[in-house]
């Protein structure tokens, strides 16, 4: 076997690594993928160690315009990445080294272990803006939707059996509240990305005079004020792996509001409910029934969320049993965080079309949300109203559902005069209160499904989702 094909740390060792555990230990397969946080933090830290004398100017110029042309290399797809190497961080320190002699200073002060949780956390940094802005496209669609059908009403929903008259559009807008909590959950991850670990050494930070905060500002970690964040416990800052779990966490969240949104959709285009039909460029044919149309597209939103929960579920495992600080389990750490990176922000996007491409079959809408039991509440409320006490109110609205039960007739059939009979209550008014267009309209409060507010809150999404 021959020796030194580990040119960074292959100093005491007799033999070099067996192929087998090459190939086991890689993670340049995956990891690569952080090759332009991993770029930009070496050039960072060549700044700072040219500013306190550890590099002269010269080298840390050369350092810097020897990583941007790897970057360049790497773009272009024309970099060799070397799985000897095992991960990313050597990979690009080497090519750098053949390329830029001065190079062999550059982990001065460092280790790949405050190395790496650099990398991640401008990893999470930017993950969690690219996928807000997803979230938002999907949010932007389903807002187009609600606009579009506004003034369609369909049946809300309790244990899955008709409950209440709602607006097809405030239904929607329950969909964006819950897309929304994401997006701010993924701004509360990238905050607490905010921190930068790198002057923290492998666990006990260097003896060299560094400056932690000229890398923190060059790399973009400051606060609203521009003020450098640093974080402040070296152990703590290699061991730790909460952003992880927690942009798993996100993740897994998003994926679920994704899977019930799909369940919503894949329900309201069966036959049986027939309120909408999916687009056909995200639904799939059958091989043997000719007349199928499946909505592959939501059975795979509501499919996908497992894996997300997989994945944090895999990261949450990682940690737990793991002594203080960087131990090399957590290598494993990557693999289902990108996964659910890509997951996520491909569910963002087919949600998105979905939506767009959503036909809604009006009339079957009309159908179901006439059904007058819908309204039998607002007879309670018209006898609350009268003065009757709730409770005996919604006993007797009881009693004249049954009624119209025993009698096969729809609940505002009913004649005056068996309705008067179960409550003195009742007035001959009181079918009235049966009118769709009189009954949306009185839920005017705040969050509820009557058109003045179903408007006022499209208004406020247009706002927010303008920019
Ligand atoms: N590839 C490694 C990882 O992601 C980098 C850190 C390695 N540190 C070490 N002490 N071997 O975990």
């Amino acid at each position: 076997m021959a020796k030194k094909t580990q040119a960074t740390w292959g100093g005491r060792f007799e033999a070099a690594p067996a192929e087998l555990m090459l190939r086991f230990s890689e993670s340049v397969s995956y990891d690569r993928r952080l090759a332009r946080f991993d770029i930009a933090g070496s050039k960072a830290h060549a700044s700072m160690l040219a500013s306190v004398g550890i590099l002269k100017g010269s080298e840390a110029r050369a350092i810097r315009q020897g990583l941007d042309r790897i970057g360049r290399k790497i773009d272009s797809g024309r970099f060799f990445w070397d799985t000897r190497l095992e991960d990313v961080h050597m990979n690009i320190e080497q090519a750098l080294t053949r390329i830029v002699p001065a190079a062999a200073k550059l982990h001065t002060a460092r280790s790949r272990n405050d190395q790496v949780a650099t990398d991640m956390r401008l990893f999470f940094k930017d993950a969690c803006s690219v996928l807000r802005e997803r979230i938002k496209g999907a949010e932007r669609a389903i807002l187009g939707a609600a606009s579009k059908y506004r003034a369609v009403l369909i049946p809300g929903y309790t244990h899955l059996q008709r409950a209440q008259p709602v607006s097809l559009a405030h239904h929607l807008l329950a969909w964006l509240e819950m897309l929304e909590r994401d997006r701010e959950r993924l701004a509360s991850v990238a905050d607490r990305a905010n921190w930068c670990p790198l002057g923290s050494g492998a666990i006990a930070g260097t003896t060299l005079p560094i400056n932690r905060e000229r890398v923190a500002l060059e790399l973009g970690f400051v606060d609203p004020k521009g003020r450098a964040r640093i974080t402040q416990n070296s152990m703590d800052a290699v061991a730790d792996r909460d952003l992880f779990v927690e942009f798993a966490c996100a993740c897994a969240l998003a994926g679920v509001h994704f899977s019930r949104i799909a369940e919503d959709l894949i329900l309201w285009c069966t036959a049986e409910f027939g309120f909408a039909s999916m687009p056909d460029e995200f639904s799939t044919g059958s091989s043997l029934m000719p007349q199928k149309k499946n909505p592959d597209a939501c059975e795979l939103l509501r499919g996908k969320s497992a894996r997300l929960q997989g994945n944090l579920q895999a990261l949450l495992t990682l940690t737990k049993g793991l002594p203080l600080t960087y131990n090399r389990d957590l290598q494993e750490d990557k693999p289902p965080v990108f996964d659910s990176f890509d997951q996520v922000d491909l569910c963002a996007q087919v949600l998105a079309a979905v939506v767009s491409g959503l036909k809604v079959n009006a009339p079957r809408c009309a159908a179901a949300v006439a059904d007058p039991a819908l309204l039998a509440t607002d007879l309670v409320d018209y006898l609350v109203a009268r003065g009757v006490a709730f409770r005996k109110a919604h006993h007797a609205v009881g009693r004249v559902v049954a009624l119209a039960e025993k009698r096969g007739v729809p609940l505002n059939r009913l004649p005056n005069s068996a309705v008067m009979r179960i409550h003195s209550g009742f007035g001959p008014d009181w079918a009235r209160v049966f009118d769709l267009k009189r009954a949306l309209p009185r839920r005017r409060g705040p969050g509820m499904p009557g058109p003045a507010q179903v408007d006022r809150q499209i208004a406020r999404w247009k706002g927010q989702l303008a920019s």
